[in-house]
Order: structure tokens, then C-alpha cells, then sequence
């Protein structure tokens, strides 16, 4: 019996989310979807329009099943996703199967070892095709996103030549923004690809500030503080006619959308593990050639080649082993929902799997903005409901006369994890005219939450409206 926040529901062994469980054979599929399609209905609502949580045929009790952290007592809602998801059980397994089994370094001759250079090499072919690179070798690892602009930026730095000019956004966190500024001191010149009053970065608004002086283009593909999704392929399209390159922060995006670098046109993209539903650790994809001639400190004895050259030390092997497991997470995902195909193939399954996310997150939101605008907050970013899909379930707000720690801290006493501050964004925040020091209170939610959350997160709103 597995013992939801709101709902409780039979689940049947065979459908717990395991490596040996073949879930995935069509007659087992059919009959999972079958029952969790009875499962996924919301309950009954308290919301003004409860077709806000439209009932589509996303398996959320069966997600949640494969997450132990979100069914270990007591109950918790778990709306601080955006600095750090959950982990499946598939990812826990393959993080202990690591420490337990091959806890080496890797490049020996014996077959621990072995099996370490094989995790590697699995895990390289695993995100390439979360991210639809062209070769594994485009993928290379480390400890966070940050690290890896960085690394690019002190390349890019080193060579800049005429084309010194870098264009930012005052939407991106900051991991985007501080890494680029500090190449002023090679010479790099900034402009600044500004929001929209809509909550949005325009492509348009991009073309003015890009000439033949320009280097590259830095910005995210959703921001962290507001939710809003960048049109990254048309940003590319611009920025590369004026024979610039383009640099994505894939960090928040990850988890709500399928990453597509061949079809964004990118030529660098960063993104963090942790965000993704797999251990801390980093990853960084480029167009091969770039990489290839990209400046990086390396060891004599270290070719001068990806993912080698931009990988210096000894990554975590054991986190690089749960991010196989995490798109392997999504992959399962994807084939669940994939009526009848079952020799669909591993990119198939991760867009099937990110569209039904997006989908159902969509409704999320809706729900979100519902139970905020009930209770009076200001909400930043897009709030127009015909507009969700150009944002993801990352609800920035504030309400009215109540400081927004205040706001965080009556959430958290009633088991609610939301955050508040600057949301590592200043930028973006003086641009909505917060003060950085108190920021906003941002509830950041992913395919893991639930109607019945977002109903307790606003009902307790209400009473914390009421109280105060
Ligand atoms: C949009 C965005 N970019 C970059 C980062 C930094 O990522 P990391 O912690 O992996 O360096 C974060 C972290 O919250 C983020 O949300």
C-alpha cells in the first residue's frame, strides 16, 4: 500500500519501478497503464475549476512509487525542486551498485576496474542521447554546471581577439552571468539581452546587440526564479548569422523538457545532475570541433582530445553512474507511455517521456496560478493561462504585506518546502523591482507533484494569509 499525500492506492509489486522488473514488456505496459490510468484522476477538488488539473493519462502514482524520499513518513510537499530534485530507486541502486561493486579507479586491468570504464562509457552514451548529441565524446563530466561555464569562459577568455563582445541576460542565474563578466579583464565587452514585460527574452531583442565584433551569446533555456522558456533555436539562428557562438544553461530547463542540441543549434550547453533526478555532478555537451579547439589545462599525458581535455582530474564515478540511471529513470518513463510500441528507441522514449512531463506539469501550473491568484499574490513571469507553455511549474510570488521569508517559514512549519531570496538571479530580481535581500518566495514543482499538493499548498496559503 503505497500512502500518498491525499491519495492512497494499491500498487501492485509488479509495478514497482525496478532495474529487474520488466514493467516494459507490452502486456504488463497495457495492464499498468490501464490501472494507473484509473490511479492518475486527481480526487475531488476544492479549486474554483478543477479543469485546471485536467486528467490526462500521466502515471503520477506510479512516479511516485519509484521515488523512496517522497514515501518515507511524514508526509512532506516538496516544492523546492529548482535547487535540487528527488532521486528514483533505479538511481539509489545504481549509486550503490557502484560504492559496493567497483569502488576503483578506473583504467586498471582487473575487472572492477573495467567495470568502472564501462559505467563511464555507458553513462557518456546515456546523457548523449538525452541531449541528442552527435557522438558520446561530445559529453564531458565534472562537478556542476558552474564549474563548466567557467572552464569555457577561461577558454573563450584566452582567445578573444576582435570578437571581444559577449551578450548576457538579466534573466539568467547567475552561474551564466558572473562566469562571462569576469572576462572583462581579457578585454570581453557586455551588452545585455533584456526581458520583455511579457516574461520573456525576445530573439528579436537579440539581433540589434550581435555584430561582427560579437563572440558569443550566454542565456538559459528557462529561468530559475521565473519559469520562462527562451526560444533557444531562434536565439541560435541569429546569434550564428552573425558568426557568433551560442552558450545554453541547461540546468533548469532539464528536468521539464526534452534538450534537443542538434535541433537548438547550440554550440555549448551546461547542466547539473542533481536537477534531473541524479546525484550531484555536472555535465557539459559542445559541438565536437569547438571542443576540439578549445584551450584547456590538461595533463602532458592526457590527449588533447574530448571528453579527456575538458574532464582534469577524477570525476565521482558513483554520481556519473546514478545519471545513467536517471535517464534510464525517464527512458522506463517513456516507454510506459508509449501505447504498444515496445521496441521503441531510447530518444523516442525520452521524448515521450518529456512531453508527457510537460504536459502534465502544464496542468500543474495552471493549478498553481489558480491557488495564487485565490489568495491575492503577485506572481512574476507569465501568469497568462493560454500561455503555460511558454513556462515551466516554477512559480515565483509574493504576498501581500508579508515579508517573503515570512511566507517560506509559515509554509515550512506546516511541511511545506518552498524558498526565498534572490533565487541566485539579483538581475532579474531589481528588474521586477524586489530588493535582492528578500527577493520572492519561489515554488519550483516537477512530474513527482501532485494535484493534492498544490490544493494543500494553497489552502495553507489561505491560512497564512488569514494569520497574519
Ligand atoms: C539555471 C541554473 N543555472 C546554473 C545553476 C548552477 O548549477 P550548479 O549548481 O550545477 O553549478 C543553477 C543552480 O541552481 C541554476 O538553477
Amino acid at each position: 500500500m503505497f500512502e500518498g499525500r491525499g491519495y492512497q492506492l494499491e500498487i501492485a509489486p509488479a509495478f514497482h519501478w525496478s532495474l529487474k522488473t520488466d514493467i516494459l514488456a507490452h502486456t504488463a505496459r497495457a495492464a499498468a497503464c490501464q490501472i494507473l490510468g484509473e490511479q492518475v484522476l486527481p480526487s475531488k477538488g476544492t479549486l474554483d475549476n478543477d479543469s485546471a488539473f485536467a486528467a490526462t493519462s500521466f502515471p503520477i502514482a506510479h512516479v511516485r512509487a519509484a521515488f523512496p524520499a517522497l514515501n518515507r513518513p511524514p508526509g512532506f510537499v516538496f516544492f523546492d525542486n529548482a535547487a535540487g530534485a528527488q532521486i528514483p530507486q533505479i538511481v539509489l541502486d545504481a549509486v550503490n551498485h557502484h560504492l559496493l561493486e567497483c569502488n576503483v579507479q578506473r583504467g586498471g586491468r582487473y575487472a572492477k576496474s573495467q567495470e568502472v570504464d564501462a559505467t563511464i562509457v555507458r553513462a557518456r552514451k546515456s546523457v548523449a542521447d538525452l541531449v541528442n548529441a552527435r557522438d558520446p565524446s561530445e559529453i564531458a563530466f565534472g562537478m556542476n554546471a558552474t564549474s563548466f561555464i567557467r572552464m569555457v569562459s577561461l577558454a573563450i577568455g584566452q582567445a578573444l581577439g576582435a570578437r571581444n563582445e559577449i551578450v548576457l541576460t538579466d534573466m539568467d542565474h547567475e552561474a551564466n552571468v558572473a562566469t562571462w563578466l569576469i572576462l572583462e579583464r581579457f578585454g570581453a565587452k557586455f551588452s545585455w539581452w533584456k526581458m520583455r514585460e511579457d516574461g520573456l527574452l525576445h530573439a528579436g531583442d537579440l539581433v540589434p546587440l550581435l555584430s561582427s565584433r560579437t563572440r558569443l551569446v550566454a542565456c538559459t533555456l528557462a529561468s530559475n526564479a521565473i519559469g520562462s522558456i527562451v526560444d533557444v533555436a531562434a536565439a541560435a539562428e541569429v546569434t550564428h548569422r552573425a558568426g557568433a557562438e551560442i552558450f545554453l544553461d541547461a540546468v533548469h530547463y532539464a528536468p521539464h523538457g526534452l534538450i534537443d542540441v542538434r535541433a537548438f543549434d547550440c554550440d555549448y550547453l551546461a547542466c547539473s545532475g542533481y536537477k534531473i533526478f541524479a546525484p550531484h555532478m555536472g555535465f557539459l555537451w559542445g559541438r565536437r570541433e569547438l571542443l576540439q579547439s578549445l584551450p584547456t589545462f590538461r595533463e602532458d599525458f592526457i590527449p588533447d582530445e574530448p571528453p579527456g581535455k575538458i574532464e582534469a582530474g577524477t570525476f565521482i564515478y558513483e554520481n556519473v553512474a546514478g545519471m545513467d540511471a536517471a535517464v534510464r529513470y525517464l527512458e522506463e518513463l517513456g516507454k510506459l507511455l508509449s501505447p504498444g510500441d515496445i521496441a521503441v528507441s531510447r530518444r523516442a522514449a525520452l521524448q515521450h517521456a518529456l512531453t508527457a512531463i510537460q504536459k502534465y506539469e502544464q496542468s500543474l501550473t495552471l493549478g498553481m496560478l489558480e491557488v495564487l491568484n485565490r489568495c491575492g499574490a503577485t506572481v512574476y513571469g507569465i501568469t497568462d493561462k493560454g500561455r503555460v507553455h511558454h513556462r515551466v511549474p516554477t512559480l515565483c510570488f509574493n504576498v501581500p504585506k508579508i515579508p517573503p521569508a515570512k511566507v517560506t517559514e509559515k509554509l515550512a512549519s506546516a511541511n511545506i518546502g518552498v524558498r526565498d531570496g534572490h533565487m541566485y538571479a539579483p538581475r532579474l530580481m531589481k528588474r521586477l523591482g524586489l530588493s535582492t535581500n528578500s527577493g520572492a518566495v519561489r515554488a519550483s514543482l516537477v512530474h513527482y507533484n501532485t494535484p493534492d499538493e498544490v490544493r494543500e499548498f494553497g489552502a495553507t496559503l489561505d491560512e497564512i494569509k488569514r494569520s497574519c
